[in-house]
């Protein structure tokens, strides 16, 4: 059965009818360059994945909300109204779709009925490829759909992004959210946060396949550690600006960094600005030796990226180094990092087309011996941003 008639079925099971109902979808996302650096003003590589986030919506005639997740059965329906839309850890993941609507709201786009949503993701949970953002993009662009509202794919990002910094309070930046509303079959997305300027970049990877390790690694305090490097950051740009005239961290070259960096009264936060200047650096060479088709060297540096998230950002973690260390000493590894927020979640390597399957039983092997428990493999393609099925 194909994945639109699974999520049909499940809609008519849970809500009878599913006429007048209709189909969506949205991507999930990696991110292939450019870690820890969107909330600093500086570049980010992300593209769109053909995995996401599929979803059936009908309009109701009152103001009930009523949710289901293939994903989740046990959880049954969660029912609710468009006068309830408050975060509570009882609404569960229906919070992100909530958490939509009431941004929608909050910039005068208020809902005027209901509606029935089931969701099915065929993201590997809590992988860290963005699951929810995509059903945030998802549950934005089903309202544009059924309700008429006014607004670009950029703004399904903005408002995404809004809503889950404050409705489901994670500081996040934009890329995520950024690269599933505007995702682009075979391209990437050369995004420039401090002003959302981007353009696309086709990724020909002639005789080589992205692939993604999941570390199957609970991702527990993520979110406390994810505020404290930002937080971090903030203070060391502050720091920064007494002694150089910077909007952000992004605004800074490896020199000028170098020069004041003594200006920031703590190793800590030394080392956590030294990532987010040269990590917007590497993203910016990364994109140009792309362009003149030098894989190898877009590939070392996503090798140094991981460097400076285990070193100086310390996002990586013993399960994500392993998965990275392994995966740099299979042959035909043209180069690897720990991929989003880090803490667990997935790494993103570039594999030779002939080493794929040696790379997957190796670093899979040595996994598993080292940290008790397999890791997942996904070879993935890059797909378009959300759309009606
Ligand atoms: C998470 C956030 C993004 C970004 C990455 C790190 O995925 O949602 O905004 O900060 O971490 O690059």
């Amino acid at each position: 059965m194909s994945i639109k008639n699974v999520v049909l079925d499940a809609f008519e099971k849970e809500f009878g009818d599913s006429v007048g109902a209709k189909v969506y979808f949205a991507p999930g996302r990696v991110n292939l360059i450019g870690e820890h650096t969107d909330y600093n003003g500086g570049h980010v590589f992300p593209c769109a994945l053909s995995i996401g986030t599929y979803g059936v919506a009908g309009r109701r005639d009152d103001r009930k909300l009523r949710f289901y997740s293939v994903n989740f059965p046990h959880l049954g329906v969660i029912e609710s109204s468009l006068e309830d839309l408050v975060p509570d850890p009882k609404a569960d993941w229906t919070n992100y779709p909530k958490g939509v609507m009431w941004a929608f709201g909050q910039k005068g786009m208020e809902m005027p009925a209901g509606l029935d949503l089931v969701l099915y993701g065929n993201i590997p949970n809590g992988s860290g490829l963005s699951s929810s953002a995509s059903v945030e993009v998802l549950t934005g662009f089903i309202l544009r759909d059924l309700f008429g509202f006014d607004v670009t794919n950029q703004d399904l990002a903005l408002i995404g992004q809004f809503a889950e910094n404050q409705y489901n309070k994670v500081n996040c930046g934009i890329m995520d959210q950024f690269a599933i509303a505007m995702g682009k079959k075979d391209h990437a997305i050369f995004l420039d946060t401090a002003d959302l300027s981007y353009e696309y970049a086709p990724i020909k990877l002639e005789g080589a396949k992205i692939v993604i390790a999941c570390s199957n690694k609970k991702r527990g305090l993520a979110d406390s550690k994810y505020n404290e490097r930002r937080s971090e950051c903030e203070e060391a740009l502050a720091e920064l600006q007494t002694q150089v005239a910077a909007k952000s961290l992004g605004d800074l070259d490896e020199e000028t960094f170098e020069k004041y960096s003594f200006a920031i009264g703590s190793d800590i936060r030394r080392k956590r600005a030294k990532h987010a200047v040269y990590e917007n650096r590497r993203t910016v060479r990364a994109v140009e030796a792309l362009k003149a088709g030098d894989v190898a060297a877009f590939g070392k540096l996503m090798n140094a990226s991981h460097v400076s998230l285990r070193d100086d950002y310390e996002v990586t973690g013993v399960e994500l180094d392993t998965l990275v260390e392994e995966a740099w000493k299979v042959e035909g590894v043209i180069g690897s990092r720990m991929t989003g927020a880090g803490f667990g979640g997935c790494t993103v390597s570039i594999v030779k087309d002939e080493a794929v399957d040696e790379f997957i039983a190796k670093v899979g092997e040595a996994y598993l011996a080292k940290i008790g428990y397999a890791a997942d493999f996904y070879v993935v393609e890059i797909g378009d941003g959300p759309c009606a099925l």
